[in-house]
């Protein structure tokens, strides 16, 4: 796994979350049966949803401010999160001995790769063009905090405190879920 550092800016902090998810990607691709695979779907969604969660409170409405089309690129990131999200509850919902249960997780592996590489792409360079590096080293501490309160805590903050009263985006209810199925199997 990329080791992550408290001194990263922004951009590569996000990033290193993505190598993380390819990581993932690939441990799933290879065949890993059983339990194991269980075990890597149930990470990915916690690494999915907690890195979603950073975006859409510190980086999404940093486009909507710094770019004339920002509004546009952070409602096209929002909506595809929105289309990951729905099929991590689909797949929540499912057996893994469904029929559908494969090809719902092939799904959200290519939708999440489209993502990754559509930012690491088109977005993060016009930030890093238009940003000093102290701002995105501040940013970057902002989506550290973001994560450590999102749904991974053990003892996740009550949701009436901040960030979490900010947080009315689509990914709202499924952190509830996975946090729930986090900790049930942590414990
Ligand atoms: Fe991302």
């Amino acid at each position: 796994m990329p080791e992550h550092s408290d001194n990263d800016d922004v951009l590569v902090e996000l990033t290193k979350d993505h190598d993380e998810m390819r990581e993932l990607f690939a441990v799933l691709r290879g065949g890993v049966q059983g339990e194991q695979r269980e075990e890597t779907v149930r990470q990915l969604t916690v690494e999915v949803i907690r890195h979603a969660v950073a975006e859409e409170a510190q980086l999404y409405p940093l486009l909507r401010k710094v770019f004339p089309n920002g509004d546009e690129v952070a409602d096209h990131e929002i909506e595809e999160h929105s289309e990951v999200e729905v099929l991590l509850k689909k797949l929540e919902k499912l057996d893994p001995s469904d029929a559908e249960y494969e090809p719902t997780l092939t799904q959200v592996m290519n939708d999440l790769e489209h993502h990754a590489t559509d930012e690491e792409t088109n977005v993060f360079p016009s930030l890093r063009a238009k940003l000093p590096e102290s701002e995105l080293k501040e940013l970057g501490d902002k989506v550290r905090t973001t994560k450590k309160v999102a749904p991974t805590h053990p003892h996740p903050a009550a949701p009436d405190t901040p960030p979490w009263n900010k947080l009315a985006g689509p990914m709202a209810g499924l952190v509830d879920r996975a946090r729930d199925a986090f900790s049930s199997h942590k414990s």
